[in-house]
C-alpha cells in the first residue's frame, strides 16, 4: 500500500489536481470532500436533526464504494453534481464539525485506502486519517484566486451565482474549516506545503509528480 495525501482549504484545486496525480501514478484516487458533501446532501433531505442518533445511524449504514475508475457510490449511487451546489457548499462546514461524523466518515476512508495504492485528498488526511502516508501535499492558494476557480466551476455548471458569493462561500468555510475543535485544516508536520497561485494545472501537477515519485522510492 502507499499513501499519498492532499489537504488544503476550498478552491485550492486539490480536486482537479488530486485526480491528474492519480491518473498519472497509477493510483486510485478519494475525494473526501466527497464523502462529507454526500453526507450534507442526505442530511438536508433527511430532516433529521444534525447530532440525532436517527441520523448518526443513518450514516453510519451508507455505503460508500469505490469502483476501478475511482468513481465513488453511495448506496449504490453514482454520485454526481447533486452534491457540488452553493446549498450543499452553504452546510457541509457544519456538518464536517459533529465529531461522531467525522468518527464515521474517517473510519470508511481508512476502509476505502485499505492496501491501496491511493491519492486521498481532504482537510485532515495527513494529519489524522492517514498520518502514516508516505507523502504528505498541502496546497494553498490565495482567497480570491480560490474564489476565481470556483466561481468558474460554478459558471461551467450553469449555477447561478454572483462573484461576491462565492468569495463569501470560500471565506466561510476557511474560517469554519481551520477553527473547528476536531480535526481542523493545518499541513501535517511533515508536509510540503506547496502554493498554486499563478501556476496552470499541468504545471502544479509536473511539479508535485516529480516530487512523489522521488518520495515513494524512500517509503
Ligand atoms: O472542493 P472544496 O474545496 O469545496 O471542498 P471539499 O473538499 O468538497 O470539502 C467540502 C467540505 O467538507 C469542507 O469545507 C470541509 O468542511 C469538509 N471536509 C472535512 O472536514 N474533512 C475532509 N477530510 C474533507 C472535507
Amino acid at each position: 500500500m502507499i499513501y499519498v495525501t492532499i489537504d488544503g482549504p476550498a478552491g485550492s484545486g486539490k480536486s482537479s489536481v488530486s485526480q491528474n496525480l492519480a491518473k498519472k501514478l497509477g493510483f486510485e484516487h478519494l475525494d473526501t470532500g466527497a464523502l462529507y458533501r454526500a453526507a450534507a446532501f442526505l442530511w438536508i433531505h433527511s430532516k433529521k436533526d444534525l447530532k440525532s442518533e436517527e441520523f448518526l445511524k443513518m450514516m453510519d449504514n451508507t455505503s460508500f464504494n469505490l469502483t476501478n475508475n475511482s468513481a465513488l457510490f453511495v448506496n449504490g449511487k453514482r454520485l454526481g453534481n447533486e452534491i457540488r451546489t452553493p446549498e450543499v457548499g452553504k452546510v457541509v462546514s457544519k456538518l464536517a464539525e459533529v465529531p461522531q461524523i467525522r468518527e464515521i466518515i474517517t473510519k470508511k476512508t481508512r476502509e476505502i485506502a485499505d492496501n491501496k495504492r491511493i491519492v486521498v485528498e481532504g482537510r485532515d488526511i495527513g494529519t489524522v486519517v492517514l498520518p502514516n502516508a508516505c507523502v504528505k501535499i498541502f496546497l494553498t492558494a490565495s482567497v480570491n484566486e480560490r474564489a476565481c476557480r470556483r466561481y468558474e466551476d460554478y459558471k461551467s455548471r450553469g449555477v447561478d451565482i454572483q462573484f461576491e458569493e462565492v468569495v463569501k462561500e470560500i471565506k466561510f468555510r476557511d474560517e469554519m474549516d481551520s477553527t473547528r475543535k476536531v480535526a481542523p485544516l493545518k499541513p501535517a508536520k511533515n508536509a510540503i506545503i506547496f502554493s498554486t497561485d499563478g501556476l496552470t494545472l499541468e504545471q502544479v501537477v509536473s511539479e508535485l509528480y516529480d516530487l512523489i515519485v522521488e518520495k515513494v522510492k524512500k517509503c
